[in-house]
């Protein structure tokens, strides 16, 4: 008989959280226990995915242990519960895991008179520039001095003054004022990114976060230290001063950067992205995401942007409408036979594009089609090598071929004069090794794409699509996740989504297709693939659901959080 698998059942424990006696995981963070209690504990240090150093203070609770009697035994109260002998001062709830007959109170009198007292302590030299600082909206002194803030200041002495407008990196800047020296950003450098480079220097009062001498907050990952900072004393010099965050539309979505696929929050106003940041998801990227991919959307509002359709005529292109473009497109590729047309396609298009695609291929008998690999290096935290994001569905749909091989059968027929007509799908074709020369000879090329390139030029037709944050659909990252786009923005221009496009196209050459929504497409897919079988784009959900068995990207660091953070202090103390 073969073993049935083992299950662990985490080990219980009673704690009384204000009153009430509830069970918990043997090993939960006392700060988190009160939290799914639904107690809210104050706090500035303590972040989940870090360790826990206990210095701000704001998570100060009562605690106390069962109450022994003479037999050594908790003596029990009236309602057959331990009775619990309170300690006399208050103890900080981010650093301790919950114990059995641990009883903790988080509202009483004592607990706020602490919490405020912190506060005051906290913004003694803090500048209070709220109308001027970048976090204001988003910041937790803002948030925590509405309940426990002091109406007034007590403190009559001049507030010690601190370096401000630091460049402490390329592309995070310090205000060091504003600083309440929690120490967020100095352990996300040093457990997360790997990059011992910020610490404190100086004592009491003085105190100053700056990065070690010599030294830049330069690593890939410095922008999340902004994300993570409690109050505006790391703002992002890109997003600084451009948008207050309370006008901000927040759309869920993942970046298309590399196949690791992090989630992301777009933050938007009137069509114009202005931020993304990381989203929590502990099967992609914890709670983290790079610099590279967090800054890479400008390109959608680029100057290169294709606005209007083309097609040639007279040797020049000329702007048309969509439905001309489309019946040109045809009629341009109707008196060729299939192998002498070829389709690049892109490991950045989404699964309902790759799967028109497929069908466009095969309604007009074309074999030679691929995706075009794009790479670069990768890192052991989240930037996965491949820098398609969805390199997966166009394998598992049958665009992308597993070695390559039909691409290099492309470039063989090209150079060979066999391809008459060369279909580029959001790819360069430069990007195979081609020159334009091989391009001017060809008589039809047709270009779907988001941006002009070198070769748009000499395209006999130009179909201008969306960008990623302009559309919606799905792809499959690197460790196989199917994940959901949302549109964030409306696309520009007269370009249109590309899924339309290429079912115009379909709908032009086959007659009708039943295609209306972008849901009908996830619908013919998940007929036919029997990987998608159950699943619609709404099924997805905003976190995703695990569709394949591969490993091409990074771990996402910190996972399973708990475990990984109490190596890391394990690690700490034995030092
Ligand atoms: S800069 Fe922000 S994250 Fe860093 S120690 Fe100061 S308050 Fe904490
Ligand atoms: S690791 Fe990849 S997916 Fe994540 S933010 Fe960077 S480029 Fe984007
Ligand atoms: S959150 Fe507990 S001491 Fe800072």
């Amino acid at each position: 008989m073969p073993d049935s698998p083992s299950i662990s059942v985490p080990q219980l424990v009673n704690v009384q959280i204000n009153g009430l006696w509830l069970q918990f995981p043997k090993g939960t963070r006392l700060i988190e226990a009160c939290e799914q209690a639904g107690h809210f504990v104050p706090r500035y240090c303590y972040h989940k995915k870090l360790t826990s150093p206990g210095n701000c203070r704001m998570c100060l609770i009562e605690m106390g242990m069962p109450k022994m009697g003479p037999d050594r035994k908790p003596s029990l109260g009236a309602d057959g519960k331990p009775e619990i002998n309170w300690m006399p001062r208050p103890q900080i709830c981010c650093a301790t895991d919950v114990s059995e007959g641990l009883g903790v109170r988080t509202n009483s009198p004592l607990v706020e008179e602490c919490r405020r007292g912190v506060m005051e302590f906290l913004l003694i030299n803090h500048p209070l520039d709220c109308p001027i600082c970048d976090q204001a909206g988003e910041c937790r002194l803002q948030e925590f001095s509405i309940e426990y803030g002091r109406q007034d200041s007590r403190f009559l002495e001049n507030k010690v003054k601190k370096p401000k407008n630091v460049e402490l990196g390329p592309r995070v800047t310090l205000d060091d004022e504003r600083c309440i020296l929690c120490s967020r950003c100095i352990r996300f450098c040093e457990e997360i990114a790997k990059d011992d480079v910020l610490g404190f220097i100086d004592r009491g009062s003085y105190s100053t976060l700056t990065a070690h001498p010599g030294r830049r907050l330069e690593n890939n990952y410095s922008l999340n230290t902004v994300d993570i900072c409690p109050v505006g004393a790391l703002t992002s010099s890109d997003f600084r001063f451009k948008m207050r965050v309370w006008f901000l539309k927040e759309t869920k979505s993942f970046c298309t950067s590399c196949a690791t696929g992090c989630n992301t929050i777009i933050g938007t106003r009137e069509d114009t992205i202005y931020r993304q940041t990381p989203r929590e998801n502990d099967a992609v990227n914890s709670c983290w995401m790079c610099d590279y991919g967090r800054l890479n959307f400008d390109y959608l509002q680029n100057e290169r942007r294709l606005l209007e359709p083309l097609v040639r005529e007279e040797n020049a292109l000329k702007p048309t409408t969509w439905s001309r473009a489309i019946e040109t497109v045809v009629a341009r590729l109707k008196p060729f036979v299939s192998w002498q047309i070829a389709i690049l396609a892109s490991g950045r298009m989404t699964n309902e594009e790759l799967w028109l695609t497929g069908q466009l291929a095969r309604s007009l008998d074309v074999t030679l089609i691929d995706i075009v690999p794009r790479t670069g290096p990768g890192d052991d935290i989240l930037l996965s090598e491949d820098r398609n994001p969805n390199t997966n569905g166009a394998r598992l749909l049958g665009v992308a071929s597993k070695d390559g091989a039909r691409l290099r059968q492309i470039y063989d027929a090209l150079a060979a004069g066999q391809i008459q007509v060369l279909i580029s799908l959001g790819e360069n074709p430069l990007r195979l090794g081609l020159t334009t020369d091989f391009l001017e000879r060809l008589p039809v090329y047709i270009v779907m794409d988001l941006l002009s390139n070198e070769t748009t030029d000499l395209a006999s037709a130009v179909l201008p699509s969306f960008g990623f944050a302009e559309k919606r659909g799905s792809m499959i990252n690197g460790k196989g996740r199917l994940q959901r786009l949302n549109r964030a923005v409306r696309g520009q221009g007269q370009s249109r989504d590309d899924w339309e496009i290429l079912r115009d196209l379909l709908h032009a050459l086959t007659g009708g297709n039943g295609i209306y929504t972008i849901e009908d497409v996830f619908r013919q897919m998940s007929e036919a693939v029997p990987e998608f079988n159950g699943l619609t784009l709404s099924r997805i959900g905003d976190l995703g659901v695990q569709l394949l068995q591969t490993d091409r990207s990074p771990n996402p660091p910190g996972e399973p959080a708990e475990i990984k953070v109490r190596e890391r202090e394990k690690e700490k103390h034995s030092q």
